[in-house]
């Protein structure tokens, strides 16, 4: 049977390039590009794009049934620093928007959903140094509420009805395409922006803030391994998936030795809290067991391919 696969929150910062990846993979006219928000140039010209708002449950049938969906992507979500700012609607959003999107799934037999959890589902109580999957889940943000719900929801989702439903807990994403949207690792996207635009920049978190982080191309190989991994193999449904760690100096010195000069100081806002709440480090062992996973950058090389990618985009 042909694949028909429907991404939603497609013009993000992820769905932006896992759409034309898809596209590459199952055919341009079997991915349904979706979002609230206007599409890019690059997804309009490769294939279908259609509005869809995925807090209103007619809408997401009424595509998955028009379209004969068979596998979706649900990307649509209220970021970190945003959901803070406007906690009720990152719950519809979040909440709202993947019970639908399972109701969906599970009433039209759809075959797989793949949904992005976050390392904002752990909290300040949880190990801070190679967090393991199973630990403490008591997040202090909204958007860290939504996606511990969410990957319940997910699990409920297959125990119940045997809807393959499988999550990523991503750390920061760094990536040149499409601009980040509004979570608390925007920072390190940033930097590199600035210093190749040649301006300066104020960090939001402390020069000591270390997070874990992976480089896009290792997202998108994650998000698409994970779809492709045999089901009886899995023992998780939710999996910590990480590139590297790196306070947010290090990156700033990563930049510096490539353009020097460029100039970096740091003002804390609200996001500072919020990203010592999280883990500085992540076990991603159970993915790399279960379905393989190896991620194939680190700072220094994915420094090299940033600064690279945004130079030829000038
Ligand atoms: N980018 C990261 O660093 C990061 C890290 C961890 C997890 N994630 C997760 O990955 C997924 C994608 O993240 P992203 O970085 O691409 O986010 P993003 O903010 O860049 O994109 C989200 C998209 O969802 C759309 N959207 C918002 N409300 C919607 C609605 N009601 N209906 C349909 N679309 C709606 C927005 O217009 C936007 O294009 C999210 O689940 C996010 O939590 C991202």
């Amino acid at each position: 049977m042909n694949e028909r696969v429907l991404v939603t929150g497609s013009y993000g910062q992820i769905g932006t390039e896992l759409t034309l990846k898809l596209r590459s993979l199952y055919g341009d006219t079997n991915v349904i590009a979706t979002d609230i928000s206007p599409a890019p140039e690059t997804l309009e010209v490769s294939g279908p794009c259609r509005y869809l708002d995925v807090t209103d449950p007619r809408q997401v049938t009424a595509l998955t049934v028009e379209n004969k969906i068979t596998r979706i992507y649900h990307l649509a979500a209220i970021l970190s620093g945003n959901g803070e700012l406007n906690p009720q609607k990152c719950w519809d959003v979040n909440m709202n928007g993947l019970y639908n999107i399972l109701e969906t799934a599970r009433t039209w037999k759809v075959k797989q959903v793949i949904t992005p959890s976050s390392i904002a589902a752990f909290g300040p109580d949880t190990p801070k140094e190679n967090t393991p999957i199973d630990t403490i889940l008591r997040p202090t943000t909204m958007y860290g509420i939504t996606k511990v719900a969410g990957e319940l929801l997910n699990e409920y989702y297959k125990q119940k009805y045997g809807l393959d439903a499988r999550s990523l807990r991503f750390p920061g994403i760094v990536s040149h395409e499409a601009e980040p949207g509004g979570g608390t690792t925007d920072y390190a996207v940033d930097m590199y922006v600035k210093a190749v635009a040649g301006e300066t920049y104020s960090c939001f978190v402390t020069g000591e803030t270390t997070l874990p982080f992976l480089y896009m191309p290792d997202a998108l190989n994650a998000l698409l391994q994970l779809s492709a991994a045999d089901d009886s193999k899995l023992v998780h449904r939710t999996f910590n998936v990480t590139g590297f760690s790196a306070s947010a100096a290090d990156i700033a010195d990563a930049v510096n030795r490539r353009i020097p000069g460029f100039s970096c100081s740091f003002e804390p806002d609200f996001r500072q809290i919020i990203a010592e709440s999280w883990p500085r480090s992540i076990d991603d062992g159970d993915a790399r067991n279960e379905w393989g996973w190896k991620p194939a950058f680190d700072l220094e090389k994915m420094s090299d391919d940033m600064i690279a990618r945004l130079r030829d985009k000038k």
